[in-house]
């Protein structure tokens, strides 16, 4: 959506992967407060967006929705002027229909312009959607009502959709909004993390500056796959060029966690101004895969993925299958733990170093080690 908002993937945190409807002001205003203390807000994690389940049941009798007042008694421009002084963005969420996925509270449809307006009267950068109790209006008059509303509601509001890829939204969701869910919910396993990035990569050619592919928050920090698990699980976001919204509880972060979610050369393939969404590339019978895409600066970000359960595995990344012309002579990082630098000092060390067209590697992802003992997620041959 040409609305300059979203010219990289967006970065923040959002309660629900966590939280759930278990969420309140003081949770919300704690994890702006952690998301600065961390470090996280820095590296780029600048929204703070509620989920489902922030509002009062039903609307007031003027038709108004509000901040329910047991659990967010201060209110929501309150809340946002609280996160706002910490140098961050609120975001709110609602639903393209009567009510919100959880049934608690109401949703937008037929109310859009109300609720834009409102939700810009109490400094809201950021709209998360849902497709929840719907009419039989199609999706894309639906969503678009909504995009209609915030421009015209005077604020600059982020547009999330979250339609899960029903109505091939990535090939409408650019005009809508600046982000679109291709996928149905993530949840916390390497499985369901896996399914949901495969599904996002069919739609990679519509992901642009402004409009990014959505499959899912993230589940880094919840605990329900190990260390490597969650390395791969923000290296595909990245790579993907997908929202790196934060799913876990901030305020109670582990240093391996934050480790993984604050790694900046991750954060800036993720970020990378070019902003195409790289894609698999390569595919090894059932378990092995090269990703790749392309970077400013004629840099290729390369991910080697063994989606095994228990064995590592060698895996081939064909330099032509990442753009890269035989011959070459590259410079090689691991962004994660070895930083490993060959430059070919003269056109003849290159050929002698770079002539070979593939370059091998290999990419174990261990089982839990009981210890919490962390093994390098890939290492270059
Ligand atoms: C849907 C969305 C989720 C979350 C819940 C809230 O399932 O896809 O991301 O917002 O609703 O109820």
């Amino acid at each position: 959506l040409a609305n300059g908002l979203g010219l990289t993937p967006q970065m923040g945190w959002n309660s629900w992967n966590h939280f759930q409807c278990d969420i309140n002001e003081t949770v919300v205003r704690s994890t702006a407060d952690a998301l600065v203390a961390t470090g996280l807000a820095k590296a780029g994690y600048t929204y703070v967006n509620l989920d489902d389940c922030w509002a009062d049941y039903q609307r007031t009798k003027e038709g108004h929705m509000v901040a329910n007042p047991k659990t967010f008694p201060s209110g929501i421009k309150a809340l946002a002027d609280y996160v706002h002084s910490k140098g961050l963005k609120l975001g709110l969420y609602s639903s393209a229909g009567t009510r919100t996925c959880s049934d608690r509270m109401p949703g937008s449809l037929g109310h859009e312009d109300t609720d834009a307006k409102t939700f810009a009267s109490w400094g809201v950068d950021y709209l998360k959607y849902d497709n929840c109790y719907r009419d039989g209006t199609p999706e894309t008059v639906r969503f678009s009502r909504m995009s209609r509303a915030l421009k015209s509601s005077g604020r600059s509001i982020f547009y999330s959709l979250c339609e899960w890829g029903y109505m091939e939204v990535a090939k409408w969701g650019g005009a809508s909004g600046n982000s679109w869910r291709t996928t149905g919910d993530i949840n916390d396993t390497w499985t369901r993390m896996l399914d949901n990035i495969d599904r996002n990569d069919a739609y990679a050619q519509y992901a642009k500056p402004g409009g990014w592919n959505d499959p899912d928050m993230l589940e880094v920090g919840n605990g329900g796959m190990t260390y490597d698990e969650y390395v791969v699980h923000l290296s595909l976001w990245a790579i993907a060029k997908a929202p790196l919204v934060i799913g876990c509880d901030v305020t109670g972060i582990s240093k391996e966690a934050l480790g993984i979610l604050a790694n900046a050369e991750v954060i800036a393939i993720n970020q990378d101004r070019l902003g195409i969404q790289g894609k698999k590339v390569t595919k090894y019978g059932n378990d092995l895969e090269v990703w790749g895409g392309r970077l400013t600066r004629h840099r290729k970000a390369v991910l080697l993925l063994n989606r095994g359960a228990t064995r590592s595995a060698p895996v081939t990344a064909a330099w032509p299958d990442v753009g890269i012309r035989p011959g070459v002579a590259v410079e090689a990082r691991d962004v994660w733990k070895v930083t490993r630098r060959s430059r070919a000092s003269s056109p003849a060390a290159s050929r002698r170093r770079w002539s070979r067209t593939r370059a091998s590697s290999s990419f174990s992802r261990p089982s839990r080690a009981d210890d919490g003992s962390l093994e390098k997620p890939w290492r270059w041959s």
